[in-house]
């Protein structure tokens, strides 16, 4: 066996896994999520689907991870092959684990690349311009490319700083694992929680901006977020809303966190470790994510208007409704310059972590060198993220969102979890996780994994189907116009997961010729 890296140290591969889970979801995602749902009663569902969802599948992902690292294999299909080596079958479903990430990887690099030509706007005031949502939508709609207008002729600068982006990721990612992830975490996640800091307590200690308008402050902005509506709660949209937001903001259930725990040693602990990560998040996501864009929002555009900025969704609350409360405040520039930093480090340790099981897989599974699998992967994502860039007015963002940010997560979850508590069995795994562990795993999380969180997940999934899978199988939301676009995509998607299957059976062929000679 190929002797495969390693992590320098414990904390390098925490702060990965934290890199990897806070990520634009922390602070745009979630608060929309929270404004959307019942407020502080969001909270309440969150931090069920978090203890019952998250953290076990936090500690599944890590422990098979580490599982798998020790036979060589450092992806879903080998890892699930060496779980359950009876069954042929099993491999194939491990390639979502592959295909989840990749998936993700495509539309998420691009929405990144926006963080860092953000940044480069605030530094140089370009958007100043632009006073109102409707021109600040319009300098955003230049930029993608969606419209020619007095700020943007084309999608040159999207362009332009998608390719530094994506070049960026590819280079982290051939510097390897305790190179470059680990390198870039150790420096990216201080440097963004310090800018999160410096952020909120600038709009906590921003007061009422205008005192002509009283009501209109920091404390109200709050009160709007967090004021529970406790009959949200009689709605199952809420409830998979805050199991969506556990699996996204974790990074679990995509498949890239067995990835990371497969270069961790036998003897290394994940109990700690996964907790510590998942703690990160949510520190970064309910403290930090609900400090900064909502409350200010409020205090500038006042109680009527938060509720069309929270219904238009994270993307124009983080690019267009930001970017003009910048224009408003002393030292603006400054401010939105780290506002969109943080964001694209957020973003970047985040992407790294979706494009690595690829990498991961052809390193493991046809012992080709980190350059080769860099290169191949590098070309192979690229073409696979024009659509996203070019079709982004057809719904093509949203439809790659759904069946890799949405579909994949849970549908990969629930094969794990059952293949873990059931298949393995729940003794061996509870003896796996508690390898070289540093805490003891508590005692009803045996029953939580083997009964409670299979449940919740198969739940989950049955309501999807019955309120929405058939009218969205049949394209029945989308418009005449992008449906095309839309079934491209999906054949686009088909063909990549086809193609993983075919890649899969090769290995497994080459390896048991091997194995006979
Ligand atoms: N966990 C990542 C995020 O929250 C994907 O953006």
């Amino acid at each position: 066996m190929k002797s495969r890296e390693t992590w320098k140290s414990k904390l390098g591969i925490i702060m990965a896994v934290a890199g990897s889970a806070i990520g634009l979801g922390n602070f745009l995602r979630f608060p929309v999520q929270a404004c959307q749902n019942g407020g502080g009663a969001f909270m309440i569902p969150y931090f069920i689907s978090l203890l019952l969802l998250g953290i076990p599948l936090m500690w599944i992902e890590w422990t098979i991870g580490r599982f798998g690292g020790g036979f060589g294999h450092g992806t879903a299909p080998g890892i699930f092959h060496n779980m359950w080596t009876k069954n042929r079958f099993i491999k194939y479903f491990g390639i979502i684990g592959i295909f989840g990430p990749l998936v993700i990887f495509i539309y998420y690099t691009y929405i990144e690349s926006w963080t860092f030509a953000y940044a480069f706007f605030s530094a140089a005031e370009k958007y100043s311009q632009a006073t109102t949502q409707n021109s600040m939508l319009s300098f955003l709609k230049g930029f993608q490319g969606i419209e020619k207008n007095n700020f943007f002729s084309s999608i040159q600068y999207a362009y332009i700083f998608f390719l530094i982006t994506f070049c960026m990721n590819m280079f982290v990612i051939y510097k390897g694992i305790s190179g470059g992830i680990e390198k870039l975490c150790k420096i990216a996640l201080p440097s963004l929680i310090i800018f999160a800091i410096i952020l909120t307590v600038r709009v906590l200690t921003l007061g009422t901006p205008d005192p002509l308008k009283p009501g209109w402050n920091i404390t109200n902005g709050l009160g709007f977020l967090w004021n529970p509506d406790f009959s949200a709660l009689k709605s199952a949209k809420v409830w998979l809303a805050a199991a969506g937001q556990i699996f996204f903001t974790l990074s679990v259930g995509i498949g890239v966190i067995l990835t990371y725990a497969s270069y961790l040693k036998k003897t290394d602990d994940v109990v700690l470790s996964g907790l510590t990560s998942a703690s990160a998040n949510e520190f970064a996501e309910v403290i930090l994510g609900s400090s900064i864009v909502i409350p200010v929002a409020f205090a500038f555009f006042g109680p009527i208007e938060i509720q069309a900025i929270a219904k238009g969704g994270a993307f124009n609350l983080g690019f267009v409704t930001m970017p003009l409360i910048f224009e408003k405040i002393n030292l603006g520039a400054f401010f939105g310059c780290i506002w969109f930093l943080l964001l694209f480090l957020a973003g970047i340790t985040s992407s790294i972590s979706l494009a690595q099981p690829s990498i991961t897989f052809l390193e493991d599974e046809f012992n080709i060198s980190k350059k080769k699998a860099v290169i191949i992967f590098g070309i192979v994502a690229f073409i696979l993220c024009q659509p996203a860039i070019f079709f982004l007015k057809n719904g093509v963002v949203n439809e790659l969102d759904f069946w890799g940010g949405t579909f994949c997560l849970v549908l990969f979850a629930a094969v794990e979890t059952i293949l873990f508590g059931w298949i393995f069995g729940i003794e061996k795994a509870w003896e796996e996780i508690h390898h070289g562990a540093d805490m003891q795993v508590p005692k009803i999380y045996k029953f939580i994994i083997r009964y409670i969180t299979p449940l919740f997940l198969f739940l989950i999934l049955g309501f999807w189907l019955y309120q929405e899978g058939i009218s969205t199988i049949l394209m029945k939301n989308i418009s005449q116009s992008d449906k095309p676009y839309i079934l491209g995509t999906r054949l686009m998607l088909l063909g990549m997961f086809i193609t993983l299957a075919m890649l899969v059976k090769i290995a497994w062929r080459k390896r048991k010729t091997k194995i006979k000679k």
